[in-house]
Parts: C-alpha cells; sequence; structure tokens
C-alpha cells in the first residue's frame, strides 16, 4: 500500500483506494447514474467559475473558521453522508467519526451506516449530523429520528432526492449486495428489514420496496413535529423548493444532485446553487456537494453563496487508504488547500469571500 504521506491530492487517494478495495465496491463509491454525465458536468461547472483574485492584500494570517447551526467548523467544510463505509475499511464510520473529532470538521452519519448511529456517537467529541432516509414503515423512520435526537446528534439531514434510486449500471451488473457479515446496522432492530432478494442492485431492490417515494412537503412537517433538532433538506437545485424549504421552517438545504447518482440529466451543483441562495433570502444556510475536489472550489462556493461545502468520495477514498488517519489526512489537504486559495484569491478571512470575486 501507498504511503498516505506521498498521496497529495484527493485523486492520488482515489487511484490507492482503487487498488486497495474490492472492484465492487470501488464500483459502488465511484459510480455515477446512467451515463455517468453528471459527475463530469458537477466538475466542469465549478471549473467554469473563474476568480478575480485581488492583489496587495495581507493575507499573513487567515482565518478559515466559520459557524453552522451553532457548530464551530475548522474551514467551510462537513463530511456528506456516505452509506456502507465498512466496504471502505473494517472500523468503517467509526474511524470516519474518530478522524472527524480528530479535526473538528463535523460528520453527517448515513442512514444506511454499517456501525449503528448510536456506537458512532459514542466517539468522543465528534460532531455528528445525522442524514434520515423516510421508510415507508413510519414507525421505523419515527424511531431514527428519536433516537438520533436521544444520542446526541445536532442536526437531522433529510435527503428529498431519492424517491427511487438512481440506475447505477455497474452495480447492477455486480449484482452489488453487503458482503455476510455488514449489516445496515441502524436498521437491524427492526422486524423486515434485513436484506431483500436481487438478481442486480440489492441496493435498489431496496429502496423499491422500503423507502417511500410518496414523500412530500406534509411529510416534512411531520419529520419536524416530531423533533427539536434543526432540519435541513439535501438534494434541493431550484429556488422555488428552496424558499419552499424556508417557508416551512427547515433549518438549511443543501444544494446537491446525489454525487450524480439519481438523475444524471439534472443540474450541476455550481450552476443551481445560485438560485436556491437567491430563493432562501439569507433566511438560512445553503450548503453544497458535488465534485469539491479542491480547496478553490470550496472558495468558489463561497462567492456563490454557500456557507459550507460537504465533502464525499474522497473521504472513502482517505478511509479505504488508511482508515482514521486516511481520513484526517484527506481532511487536512482540503484546509491546507482552501486556506492557500483563500490567500491567493487576496482574502485574509472567510468573510472577505463574495460574489465580487466572480
Ligand atoms: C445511497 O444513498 C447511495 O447513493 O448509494
Amino acid at each position: 500500500m501507498d504511503d498516505p504521506g506521498n498521496l497529495l491530492t484527493p485523486n492520488d487517494f482515489r487511484k490507492a483506494a482503487r487498488q486497495a478495495l474490492e472492484r465492487s465496491a470501488y464500483d459502488y463509491f465511484i459510480s455515477g447514474s446512467d451515463a455517468q454525465k453528471l459527475k463530469r458536468r458537477n466538475r466542469a461547472a465549478w471549473d467554469a467559475l473563474e476568480i478575480r483574485h485581488r492583489v496587495l492584500v495581507d493575507v499573513s494570517k487567515v482565518d478559515t473558521s466559520t459557524e453552522l447551526l451553532g457548530l464551530k467548523l475548522p474551514f467551510p467544510a462537513m463530511i456528506a453522508p456516505m452509506a456502507y463505509q465498512r466496504l471502505a475499511h473494517p472500523v468503517g464510520e467509526l474511524a470516519t467519526a474518530r478522524a472527524s473529532a480528530a479535526s473538528g470538521v463535523p460528520l453527517v452519519v448515513s442512514t444506511m451506516a454499517n456501525v449503528a448511529l448510536e456506537e458512532i456517537a459514542g466517539v468522543k467529541r465528534a460532531p455528528l449530523w445525522f442524514q434520515l432516509y423516510c421508510h415507508r414503515d413510519r414507525e421505523i423512520t419515527k424511531d431514527l429520528i428519536q433516537r438520533a435526537e436521544a444520542a446526541g446528534y445536532r442536526a437531522l439531514v433529510v435527503t428529498v432526492d431519492a424517491p427511487v434510486l438512481g440506475r447505477r449500471l455497474a452495480d447492477e451488473r455486480n449484482a452489488f449486495d453487503l458482503p455476510k457479515g455488514l449489516t445496515r446496522a441502524n436498521l437491524d432492530r427492526y422486524a423486515g428489514s434485513g436484506s431483500v432478494a436481487s438478481d442486480g442492485s440489492e441496493l435498489a431492490e431496496l429502496f423499491r420496496t422500503r423507502q417511500d417515494a410518496s414523500l412530500t412537503w406534509d411529510d416534512i412537517d411531520w419529520i419536524r413535529s416530531l423533533t427539536k433538532l434543526p432540519v435541513l433538506l439535501k438534494g434541493i437545485v431550484r429556488g422555488d423548493d428552496a424558499k419552499r424549504a424556508a417557508d416551512a421552517g427547515c433549518a438549511g438545504v443543501i444544494v446537491s444532485n446525489h454525487g450524480g447518482r439519481q438523475l444524471d440529466a439534472s443540474i450541476a451543483s455550481a450552476r443551481a446553487l445560485p438560485e436556491v441562495v437567491a430563493g432562501v433570502e439569507d433566511r438560512i444556510p445553503v450548503l453544497v456537494d458535488g465534485g469539491i475536489e479542491w480547496g478553490a472550489d470550496i472558495l468558489r462556493a463561497l462567492a456563490l453563496g454557500a456557507k459550507a461545502v460537504l465533502i464525499g468520495r474522497p473521504i472513502l477514498w482517505g478511509l479505504a487508504v488508511a482508515g482514521e488517519a486516511g481520513v484526517r489526512r484527506v481532511l487536512e489537504i482540503y484546509q491546507e488547500d482552501f486556506t492557500r486559495a483563500t490567500q491567493l484569491a487576496g482574502c485574509a478571512s472567510i468573510t472577505d469571500i463574495d460574489s465580487d470575486l466572480l
């Protein structure tokens, strides 16, 4: 295995992870849906944003920290919710949570984690939010929300772009399933929530049979009525939906196309972000994910009005390469890269990053 110290970029980690992972696990993590064009368009849309950098500004000291819904972020980034992390490393979500605690970068724990949310919450000082998939069985959904609140999670992130699962062709071809010994640990306690039979992707079949494709705005009210936690919606790409989320009392929205894993024809995150920012009119924070690969992408997202970004797949690459240490290193790379980009753009503080840079 490569020494993680020699890996300099998220893409270096991806290449090393590809060597470390089972083929079907790598395919599951890396895949977009259908023709996988949106993944490329997500990247291209960030690249298209050119920064008009300022010069002769004293950037010898840069403060990259920020605050989000009561959490202090060392730089404007969080770890995106991602399923099945024990496919990447035996310690799975616990290693990611330890890296989150060590770095201070908050982690959004997936409903589909391989480690139970209570066990993850046992990692001291890990700043945690919980990602919720709404189950057809509302008692399960309600219980998950109450468990997350009781375990000390600080916010609930409801994924709203997955009424059905996008078609991931590699998973169908690989008949992707969880290997023996791994479970969807948050769901283990509920009767009838084990694996489902499928010739293709077990996850796709699971969504077809257990997830709720009938979810509407009324259900968001219902979810909010069950918890004191702030509720954010993830998967918003339109100004009208963003406005509706703010009107409905949501605490934030996450501009996301699920890393290009749902509707391949959907709009690139960077192109959707301005409309969403305009839609919420500063009432609630806007976060964004999808193809954030460089520190400069975080700068670009903030210049468009985002409060923070979520980093997805590169975290899994770090986890696959070196467990907790790998995730820590990936986070350090992002923080260093963002700090440098901020200095090079002529900003001494993240409050200096605004639309004037574009
Ligand atoms: C699960 O949320 C996935 O996108 O695979």
